[in-house]
C-alpha cells in the first residue's frame, strides 16, 4: 500500500480574541478574507505567516514546548516528556499465549489468543486510578506485514479475521509504567467470527438475512473498525469503516446492485482472501452479508460473555467513529462522519432519554432514534456559514416507498442513498468528531479529497467546492467547527466555521494552500483524522496523510499528533510518530496524568521501512504507546 489514503478510497459570533489581533499584525493577509472567522482566529491569511511563539506565552491551555517536524523512525514528544510501549500487535492476552514469533508472525489459533493489528480507536475504561480496562480497535491488518508468504490457506484467513476487531485487556501502572495483565477477567478478543446481535430498524429486515441467519437478528463478527466512542453508561462504540474490501464474487458473470455500488462492494476484495474460505464473503452466495455491516458496534467491556450490538438505528456507512453527547432535555445525540471522498456527517438523537440514575435503563437508547444528515449552507468571506440538519425518516423529505425507502430498515441500511435523496453535503472524507467538554461546539476532521470540485462520489452527487469543503482536489485537509443554535444539540440548525485549514505556508506562498493563518512553518501537517478533547478543553489532534516530507508535504515530516487550542487557535506539534505510520487513537488514564495513543502500520511501505518499537533488526508492529510526564504533571498542560 503506497498510502493510506489510496487504500480508504473507496452563531452566535464570538469577537475576535486578543490572539487574533497579534496575528492580525504579524502576517500579511489575503485580499479577499478581510475579516476575522465566525468563531475564532482562523483567518484565512497568506502563507508568509511567521510569528514568535512568545506572542502565545499568556496561553496557558498549551504548556508544552513544541516538537519539530521529523522523519525518524521513533515516536518523538516535548522536553519533559517520556514514551513507552504499553502493547503491540500479537502480545498473548492469555496464559494459554504464544509470544510474537517474527518468522511465522503467529497462526490463526495464536492470534485469537493476542492482540490484533493496526490499533486504532480506543477508549480506557478506568477500574482505579492505576488500572483499567482497554479496548482498542483493531482496523484491519498490514497484508506484507502480516502475512510474510501470502494468503495461502484457510489458517491464514483464520489469523487475518482474528489479526481485525477489537482487543480488551486489563492495563495496570507500576512504576509509572503501564502493561497489559495476562488473564485479566476483562480480556478478550472480538473478531470477524464473534457473535453479535443485530438491534434497530433493521433488525430481522429481509435484506439482512442469510443463510446462516434466516432471521436477520444475529450477525458475525466485526472488521474494520476505525474510530471509537463511549458511552456515559459504560459502553464501548466500535465502528465499521472500509467493511466493503472483504467481499468479492466467485460468479464473475453477477450484476452488483446500485447500493453495493454506493458501498464499494463488488466482484473483487482488497486481498484478504476471506471468501475462499468462508462463503459469508461471497456475494454471489450470499448478497446480504454485507447488508450486515458499516454499523456502530456497541461492546460492553466489563461483560466480556456479552454479545457486542450492531445499533442499526445509527445507519449503515463507512463510520469514522461516534462521538456522544447528552442534550440538556436529556435526549443521547451521536455525530458521525462517513468517511470517502464526497460522503456526508450524520445526527442520531435518541428516543428515549438518558438516566444518569439508572444506568441499566440506557442500555438501549442506541436502538431507536432519529437520524439526520448535514446540509451545509455557502460560506461567506470568512469561510463561514450556516446549516441544517435534514431527518431521514419515512414519511420525511422524499423518503418513502416510491423512493425506494418503504421503512426505516431500508433507510438505515442504505443510508447513504436516502441521505442523497434529502440533499446532503458531500463532504471532504469526515473523520473524526469530537465534541468540547464544556459547551456546544463540535469539530469534525475533513482529512482531504483529492476528488472535490473534480469528481462526484460513488453516488453520482456532485462535489462542488463551496461552503466547508473551499478547496479543489483538497491535498491538505481542514477541522470543520459547528454550534448548534442556543447551544441546543437537538436543533436542527447549526453555525459553522473551520477551526483550522491546513496547508504549507512554506511552499504556497498564497492562496487556499497556505492554509488558515494558525498554519505556520513550525507546526505544518496535513490530513486530520483523529481527533478528541481532554477533560480541560485542549483539542488533540492526529494525522494519516502523506509522509514524503516532500514537494507540497515539505516539512511536515511523518504523521504525528498536534494540540489545539479552540480559544485562541493555536495549534502546537505534541508529538511525531515513526516511519509510514499514522498516528490514531487517543484516551487517557484517570487523572490525565498520561495520554494513550496508537501508533498505526509502521513501516506499512517499502519506500519508508521501520523496525518500531522494537529496534535494529524487528518487524514492524502497530502498538499502543503511553505518554508521561517526567514531573508527573497532566499531559499538555
Ligand atoms: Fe480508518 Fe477514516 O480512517
Ligand atoms: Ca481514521
Ligand atoms: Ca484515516
Amino acid at each position: 500500500m503506497t498510502s493510506f489514503d489510496d487504500f480508504d478510497e473507496q452563531n452566535s459570533p464570538r469577537p475576535a480574541s486578543d490572539f487574533s489581533k497579534i496575528l492580525d499584525r504579524a502576517v500579511s493577509r489575503r485580499s479577499f478574507l478581510q475579516t476575522g472567522a465566525a468563531f475564532g482566529v482562523s483567518t484565512f491569511v497568506a502563507g508568509t505567516a511567521t510569528f514568535p511563539h512568545s506572542a502565545l506565552a499568556k496561553d496557558k491551555l498549551l504548556g508544552f514546548a513544541a516538537v519539530a517536524a521529523n522523519t525518524d523512525d521513533t515516536i518523538t514528544v516535548p522536553a519533559g516528556y517520556t514514551w513507552h510501549t504499553v502493547a503491540s500487535w500479537a502480545d498473548p492476552l492469555f496464559s494459554d499465549g504464544v509470544d510474537f514469533d517474527p518468522t511465522s508472525r503467529g497462526t490463526g489459533a495464536s492470534q485469537e489468543r493476542a492482540i490484533g493489528d493496526n490499533t486504532d480507536g480506543m477508549k480506557l475504561f478506568h477500574l482505579s486510578e492505576n488500572e483499567g480496562v482497554l479496548v482498542t480497535n483493531n482496523e484491519y491488518v498490514n497484508k506484507a506485514i502480516f502475512h510474510p508468504n501470502g494468503v495461502n490457506n484457510a489458517d491464514d484467513v483464520r489469523k487475518s479475521k482474528a489479526g481485525h476487531g477489537v482487543s480488551v485487556y486489563h492495563i495496570k501502572r507500576e512504576s509509572d509504567r503501564w502493561a497489559p495483565v495476562i488473564d485479566g477477567r476483562f480480556n478478550r478478543r472480538i473478531t470477524a467470527d464473534s457473535a453479535m446481535e443485530i438491534t434497530g430498524p433493521a433488525r430481522a429486515h429481509e435484506l439482512l438475512k442469510t443463510q446462516a441467519d434466516p432471521e436477520g437478528i444475529a450477525s458475525k463478527g466485526t472488521w474494520n473498525n476505525c474510530g471509537n466512542g463511549s458511552t456515559p453508561w459504560g459502553t464501548y462504540l466500535a465502528c465499521e469503516e472500509n467493511f466493503n474490501g472483504y467481499f468479492a464474487s466467485t460468479d464473475d458473470s453477477i450484476e452488483t446492485s446500485e447500493a453495493q455500488d454506493r458501498y464499494g462492494i463488488g466482484k473483487k476484495d482488497w486481498g484478504y482472501g476471506w471468501y475462499k474460505y468462508d462463503q459469508r464473503f461471497d456475494i454471489a452466495k450470499e448478497p446480504n452479508e454485507s447488508n450486515r455491516n458499516g454499523y456502530v458496534v456497541e461492546i460492553d467491556p466489563l461483560a466480556p460473555e456479552s454479545a457486542p450490538k450492531k445499533r442499526t438505528a445509527l445507519g449503515r456507512f463507512k463510520h469514522e467513529n461516534a462521538e456522544l453527547v447528552i442534550a440538556d432535555n436529556g435526549k443521547v445525540v451521536v455525530y458521525m462522519g462517513d468517511d470517502e471522498r464526497g460522503e456526508f456527517l450524520y445526527r442520531f438523537i435518541s428516543k428515549e432519554k438518558y438516566q444518569p440514575d439508572d444506568q441499566s435503563a440506557n442500555r438501549e437508547l442506541l436502538a431507536e432514534g432519529t437520524l439526520y444528515v448535514a446540509r451545509f449552507g455557502e460560506a461567506d468571506q470568512n469561510l463561514s456559514g450556516n446549516g441544517k440538519w435534514v431527518e431521514l425518516s419515512v414519511g420525511e423529505n422524499g423518503l418513502d416507498e416510491e423512493s425506494g425507502f418503504p421503512s426505516q430498515a431500508e433507510i438505515s441500511v442504505y443510508t447513504r442513498l436516502a441521505a442523497s435523496r434529502v440533499g446532503a453535503t458531500t463532504m471532504d472524507r469526515p473523520e473524526w468528531v469530537a465534541a468540547h467538554p464544556t459547551k456546544a461546539e463540535l469539530y469534525c476532521s475533513l482529512t482531504n479529497n483529492k476528488n472535490r470540485g473534480i469528481k462526484p462520489n460513488a453516488g453520482g452527487d456532485d462535489t462542488p467546492v463551496g461552503g466547508p469543503n473551499p478547496r479543489e482536489a483538497n491535498l491538505y485537509g481542514q477541522i470543520v467547527r459547528w454550534r448548534p443554535v442556543g447551544s441546543d444539540h437537538t436543533s436542527d440548525s447549526f453555525d459553522w466555521d473551520l477551526f483550522v485549514l491546513a496547508g504549507n505556508p512554506t511552499v504556497h506562498a498564497e492562496g487556499l494552500e497556505a492554509g488558515s493563518d494558525n498554519i505556520t512553518p513550525d507546526n505544518l501537517f496535513n490530513s486530520p483524522d483523529g481527533i478528541a478533547f481532554d477533560q480541560d478543553g485542549r483539542l488533540w489532534i492526529q494525522t494519516d496523510g502523506k509522509y514524503s516530507d516532500e514537494g507540497d508535504f515539505a516539512g511536515m515530516g511523518n504523521n504525528q499528533m498536534l494540540c489545539g487550542d479552540p480559544e485562541t487557535g493555536e495549534i502546537r506539534r505534541f508529538l511525531v510518530g515513526p516511519k509510514a505510520c499514522e498516528i490514531t487513537g487517543v484516551t487517557w488514564s484517570q487523572d490525565y496524568r498520561t495520554l494513550f495513543i496508537g501508533v498505526q502500520h509502521p513501516g506499512a511501505n517499502d519506500d519508508y521501512p521501520s523496525t518500531f518499537p522494537g529496534g535494529e533488526g524487528t518487524v514492524p508492529r502497530s502498538s499502543v504507546v503511553a505518554i508521561n510526564r517526567e514531573d508527573g504533571g497532566v499531559i499538555g498542560s
